[in-house]
């Protein structure tokens, strides 16, 4: 795992983004590409071989989140994970008539996914209520805010676990006990803290929490939806009766069988995994701080409010997409604070709801660290952002002319 860097070596920094398919998780899917084929549903050994694959990955999701097996519904990653719970709670409040004087509420904050803040956008197009609330400047949203946009027609809240962009954590736990005591249901996007933060559904108060397997070292395109078992939720994706008729279509039987490995491992492995990534986004922040005294760290500086793999740094006079092309050619993979959008570059919407300006958004870098990097990788990887930031600064946005 922890080879010397070279030159010519890829250091990857973006694991936020995606994460490699762990070797003993693809081992243990392999057999379903090719000799295990069945279909899940079919009644012969091969599909009931299929089907024990499922309820072993089934089980093996159960023991993390601390649920039964048949609270989750396996889903083709986060994207239709958010998308289900919140349409899914929102028609399902409104087929039971609730919100009768005004359309069903949902509370959600400026700083979700787009797979949720899109999803809660277009149910505002069908006639349903959104409430997108603001973080504070570390970027967490904090649980009073939340408790004062409650209305009587809220039906749900969703708030991440913790964010892609600053790493902040959430205060989950906090926001679920309130909407316990008002009978309101909570969701988190657990994305970003699987195999780095507990994700215990009874410890974390919530009724729906989203996965998705590429981001802890499983495979892309599977994730899951965990369901509270009495949770009023109207299934979206229709058609025969998998997953106990609440999501219709042939199982990727290989895919779940890799996300359940892959979960057990992150879990297994959480402890050295924070312990890890600590010590080496710490290393990092150190090296580029040190170097360019004017950057300036996003995100919450507490290590307990902040994900143990995330450093996000905005470095005033840069474009951060250009310091990026930069590296790219130097062999290093980062993430910008700004969104490519048919070719333009836009801020990125966390940063921008935490109150950084829309320069020091597009002046903004996120590194994610993860298994594979080293104290070596690290080291090399400081000099060269320090080089391409003075390389940018220095000529501007048409550095990569001068390559
Ligand atoms: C916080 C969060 N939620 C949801 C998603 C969507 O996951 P997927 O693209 O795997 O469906 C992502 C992916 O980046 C994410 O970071």
């Amino acid at each position: 795992m922890m080879q010397p860097a070279s030159m010519g070596e890829l250091i990857y920094l973006d694991h936020a983004a995606t994460t490699p398919v762990d070797p003993a998780v693809l081992e243990g899917m392999l057999p379903y590409f090719s000799e295990r084929y069945g279909n899940a549903s079919s009644i012969y050994g091969l599909g009931r071989e299929a089907r024990e694959a499922l309820d072993q990955a089934r089980l093996r999701c159960a023991e993390v989140l601390g649920c039964q097996p048949s609270e989750i519904v396996f889903t083709s990653g986060a994207t239709e994970s958010d998308n289900l719970a919140l349409r899914g709670v929102a028609w399902a409040a409104r087929i039971a008539g609730s919100g009768r004087d005004g359309a069903p509420h949902i509370v959600t904050t400026a700083i979700e996914h787009h797979a949720v803040l899109h999803t809660a956008q277009s149910l505002e197009r069908q006639g349903f209520a959104a409430t997108y609330l603001a973080p504070d400047e570390r970027g967490i949203v904090g649980a009073p805010a939340i408790e004062a946009a409650l209305r009587p027609e809220t039906c749900l809240i969703s708030l991440m676990h913790a964010n892609n962009e600053s790493g902040a954590i959430q205060p989950v736990r906090k926001v679920a006990e309130i909407a316990c005591e008002r009978g309101i249901l909570v969701h988190t996007d657990a994305v970003q803290a699987a195999g780095m933060l507990p994700l215990g559904v009874d410890e974390l108060g919530v009724d729906l929490l989203s996965l998705s397997a590429h981001k802890f070292y499983g495979p892309k395109g599977v994730g899951l939806l965990y369901v509270r078992k009495g949770t009023a939720i109207d299934f979206q994706q229709q058609a025969g009766s998998q997953e106990q008729g609440r999501r219709g279509g042939t199982e990727n039987v290989a895919g779940i069988v890799g996300l359940g490995l892959a979960l057990e491992r992150a879990e297994e492995r959480r402890v050295a995994y924070i312990a890890h990534c600590r010590s080496l986004r710490d290393r990092l922040m150190r090296g580029v701080v040190a170097a360019i005294p004017d950057a300036r760290v996003n995100g919450p500086l507490d290590p307990a409010l902040r994900l143990p793999n995330n450093l996000n740094v905005a470095i005033p006079g840069v474009d951060g997409e250009t310091v990026l092309f930069n590296l790219d050619l130097a062999g290093i993979a980062a993430s910008a604070g700004s969104a490519c959008t048919t070719g333009n570059t836009e801020p990125g919407h966390v940063l921008l709801a935490m109150g950084l300006t829309a320069e020091l958004c597009k002046a903004s870098l996120r590194f994610t660290v993860g298994r594979s990097n080293t104290e070596g990788q690290i080291d090399r990887a400081v000099k060269e952002i320090v080089r391409a930031v003075e390389r940018v600064r220095a000529v501007g946005s048409n550095v990569l002319r001068t390559v």
